[in-house]
């Protein structure tokens, strides 16, 4: 194939993990296998173990059998993906592997031909990031020659306020801003997306997303599993860190901010920020009432018996880190005053499910004869996964001759309307970051806004002794979850 201006090369470090065999080259795959991935391409990946170009492919292969969107119809597409991808060892965090690193890339793009375009991918442990950012910038691996070179740098960006500061820093020494691409995969997700589309691309919802319409708004994301394996890498994240610090405040901001001028990076991104500004700090003596936290005892998952978690593997018995948070969040300003946010999540709850859920004002006057219908607030279900969606639910009529009035569902079902699996959210985000259009990632002000507003939590939570509220394993959370939503009237809705 000639070389076209599209050409580009991926480096992936840390590409011997497991986020690499399970999404990042089934994705790209899928990608190439749809006639969507530019070409042509360079895919060198690099991580310590020893390895050669063709036991690396063949791992891959596995991993694109299993985990990827776009079967694989026959060996021949594949060696011609595979053709491009090869492997070479090494490690990130020595200086001198970096003149190697280049002396490969640049062979294999003189190989290729077409523009030196380089997109960087950090998927290593997130101890790494600093050392392969700095050994980048020494090698002058960070130049733009005769192409673009941009930066990918996965979750979790910082593990606090000033660990995520001072990598901010450091990166953009190295990088300007609209070369880092900091991941949230949440926003990749296609429902996500169509949050924006369902608010911004319909005229009759925008009328009714504010404080006079919207009593109050809850963003679920309940997982079934447990830490998996991995509670020595849990232990020192929890759910605050795992799951609210970045995916369910995306969520919030695109629920919650202005219509950006135009779909573009820095508007999308500059209204999300300001969402941040405005959402009402938690103090210090405030964060008991503001925040939640707990942890899953044993119980049965899907008619399994499971263990607690201070009794998984990795995880120490006087453990205070939480499995289950829930935070409510105020936002200071015109649309959204007195409007209460709740976010909560959490491992081995009933159900996996993610939606975000609009709760609407009950009618001003019920003109039906109180005690013979009793008439609940209209509710606007947007299904992040699974079964990705979006439901209305209004009242209506039953049938028949007394007047009865219940709840029904006004569904639509993403895989009913499009047919098929949504695209993966790496499909989408690894697509974007070769575009250069960083709208679907986060900017290094909106992460250290994020730490800002959870950092006091943290902080009182470490300072907090245990034992923490505890759940039972399958259960939908801790029984305070309850009491802590109906302070301001409100019921979190069970999926
Ligand atoms: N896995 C997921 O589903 C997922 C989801 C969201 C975000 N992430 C983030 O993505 C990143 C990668 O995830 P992962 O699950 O693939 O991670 P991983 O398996 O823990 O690490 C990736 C690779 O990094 C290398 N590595 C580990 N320790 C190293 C060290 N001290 N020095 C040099 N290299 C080292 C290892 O390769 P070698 O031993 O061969 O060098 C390992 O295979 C992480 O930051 C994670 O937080 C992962």
């Amino acid at each position: 194939m000639a070389p076209s201006d599209e050409a580009f090369s991926l480096v992936i470090f840390g590409a011997s993990g497991d986020l690499t065999h399970r999404k990042l080259v089934p994705a790209l795959w899928t990608l190439f296998a749809s006639r969507t991935l530019p070409e042509p391409f360079t895919i060198l990946c690099t991580a310590r173990t020893p390895m050669s170009d063709d036991a690396f492919r063949a791992k891959l292969k596995e991993g694109v059998k299993e985990f990827a969107r776009f079967k694989l119809p026959n060996d021949q597409v594949w060696q011609r993906f595979a053709a491009n991808v090869f492997y070479l060892p090494g490690d990130p965090t020595a200086p001198e592997f970096y003149g190697v690193l280049r002396q490969r890339l640049e062979e294999l793009e003189r190989a290729r031909g077409g523009p030196r375009s380089r997109l960087y991918y950090l998927s290593t442990p997130p101890s790494l990031y600093a050392d392969i950012v700095v050994n980048l910038g020494k090698a002058g691996l960070n130049e733009e020659e005769s192409g673009w070179t941009r930066i990918i740098i996965e979750k979790p960006f910082g593990h606090d306020l000033s660990s995520a500061q001072e990598l901010n820093r450091l990166v953009t020494k190295v990088f300007r801003e609209e070369q880092v691409y900091r991941i949230d995969h949440y926003l990749g997700k296609e429902t996500v997306q169509n949050v924006l589309a369902l608010r911004f691309a319909n005229g009759i919802f925008e009328p009714l997303w504010n404080r006079n319409h919207v009593a109050e708004v809850q963003c679920t994301v309940a997982e079934t599993v447990g830490v998996e394996g991995r509670g020595g890498y849990y232990e020192e994240s929890g759910a605050l860190r795992d799951m609210i610090q970045n995916h369910l405040l995306q969520i919030v901001c695109l629920v919650a901010m202005e219509p950006p001028v135009t779909f573009d990076a820095d508007a999308v991104r500059d209204e999300k920020s300001k969402v941040m500004k405005a959402v009402r700090p938690i103090e210090p003596d405030a964060v008991e009432a503001s925040a939640l936290r707990a942890q899953y005892g044993p119980g049965f998952v899907n008619n399994r018996q499971v263990p607690g978690y201070r009794q998984e593997k990795g995880v120490k018995p006087e453990s205070t880190t939480e499995t289950y948070a829930a935070l409510r969040l105020l936002i200071d300003n015109w649309r959204w005053a007195g409007v209460p946010f709740y976010l909560q999540t959490g491992k081995r709850l009933a159900k996996r499910v993610s939606e975000i859920v609009i709760r609407f004002h009950r009618t001003p006057h019920m003109i039906f004869r109180r005690g013979l219908v009793s008439v609940d607030p209209n509710l606007l279900v947007i299904r992040i996964q699974p079964d990705e969606g979006i439901s209305l639910i209004v009242e209506a009529k039953e049938p028949g001759p007394d007047l009865k009035i219940s709840p029904v569902t006004l569904d639509f079902k993403y895989h009913e309307v499009f047919g098929g699996e949504p695209p993966e959210a790496y499909e989408r985000l690894l697509l974007d970051a070769i575009h250069g259009d960083a709208t679907l990632y986060a900017r290094g002000d909106w992460i250290e806004q994020a730490w800002r507003l959870t950092q006091p939590i943290l902080d009182h939570w470490a300072t907090t002794p245990g034992p923490l509220p505890e759940y039972e394993a399958g259960s939908w959370g801790p029984t305070e979850a309850d009491a802590f939503i109906a302070r301001n009237g409100g019921k979190w809705r069970r999926p």
